[in-house]
């Protein structure tokens, strides 16, 4: 028996390979490389290239590697990009989504992971943490690719039996607290990982997008989690399913809000460097804060947070910046 992660060669990927292999699991991964690397995949998976829309291909790995669950990462995550290709989002996210929901009907798999995110809750309301039952209305199509997913994969329970659990994450930031993967997209657009290159000299300045929120302190609050605790989620989220588990929809996140301002406080308190940053226009398609309500993940799957500081996180993230580029020349 073996997991499938679809996009295990990406950032938060390449952290679940780690956390199954740690627990002793037999892994397969299957990433197109678009935007992962492959010597982000542990050596002691399987790294299967191709595509997770091509049916036949998955099939086949569900066949030959005797697959009992597939956690299904693959897919593109930037929310301003959404905005101006929304058919790349609907496309990677929504069309190739819905061709592995049927490789695994097809070929009788039952249990099935899926990545998704805080955007399908567009911009709340209210500013306290968001509980899962909350209104869902995206703002971006990468929000709106996402929850199609998750409808989809709701009705393929409801008419097959794919027991699920699907996660919607906040802000996901750091690197493996082994030190051994971490976010190595090239051209990112995530706020602590932006900091930390500023932080290293790796980029010139920085620029905080909206400074005219209705936020304490004008700029967006969000919800950053380690990405070795969401990992670890997956893993209680599939003892979760092994055990009996149907379905289940939960928040990953800590509850606790820090805004751009903050955050760049923290990346310049930890790496003890200044930098400048340039105050800009507000991003089109951000919400001015998103906090998770957590408590549904704690309480039904028994998660306990183990990383839930944001200097930790910021420390791990400079951590890998500072090691990444050697590993990209000798790779
Ligand atoms: N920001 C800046 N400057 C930068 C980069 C970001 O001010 O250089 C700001 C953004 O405008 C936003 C905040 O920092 O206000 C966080 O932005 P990120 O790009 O880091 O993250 P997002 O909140 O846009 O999106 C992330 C994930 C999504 C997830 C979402 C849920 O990319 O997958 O969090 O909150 F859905």
């Amino acid at each position: 028996m073996a997991v499938l992660v679809t996009g295990g060669a990406g950032y938060i990927g390449s952290h679940m390979v780690w956390e199954l292999l740690d627990n002793g699991e037999d892994v397969v991964v299957l990433d197109n490389l678009v935007t992962g690397f492959q010597w982000a995949v542990a050596e002691k998976a399987k790294l299967i290239v191709g595509n997770v829309g091509d049916q036949y291909l998955v099939e086949s790995i569900i066949r030959d590697h005797k697959i009992d669950c597939i956690i299904h990462f693959a897919g593109s995550v930037v929310v301003p990009e959404s905005l101006e290709d929304p058919i790349k989002y609907y496309d990677n996210n929504t069309a190739n989504s819905l061709r592995l929901i049927a490789a695994a009907v097809n070929t009788g798999i039952s249990k099935f992971i899926f990545s998704s995110t805080a955007a399908v809750y567009g911009a709340p309301e209210n500013s306290g943490p968001i509980a899962e039952d909350a209104v869902l209305n995206p703002m971006s199509p990468y929000g709106s690719s996402k929850l199609m997913t998750e409808i989809m994969v709701r009705d393929a329970e409801k008419a097959h039996g794919l027991a699920y659990v699907m996660l919607r994450y906040f802000n996901v930031a750091g690197a493996d607290y082994k030190g051994r993967t971490g976010q190595s997209t090239t051209g990112a657009t995530h706020l602590i990982k932006i900091a930390c290159e500023a932080a290293l000299g790796k980029r010139e300045y920085m620029n905080v997008f909206g400074t005219d929120y209705d936020t304490p302190d004008g700029s967006c609050v969000r919800d950053y989690i380690h990405v070795s605790d969401l990992v670890n989620a997956h893993y209680t989220a599939l003892g979760f399913l092994r055990n009996g588990g149907r379905k289940f929809t939960a928040n990953c996140g800590y509850a606790k809000g820090y805004s751009v301002l903050e955050v760049i406080e923290a990346v310049k308190r930890v790496s003890g460097t200044d930098f400048p940053v340039i105050f800009d226009e507000r991003r089109a398609g951000d919400p001015p804060s998103l906090t998770a309500n957590a408590n549904r993940l704690m309480r039904r799957l028994n998660w306990q947070p183990k990383h839930n500081d944001l200097d930790r996180i910021v420390a791990d993230a400079l951590g890998w910046e500072a090691k990444i580029d050697g590993l990209k020349k000798s790779a």
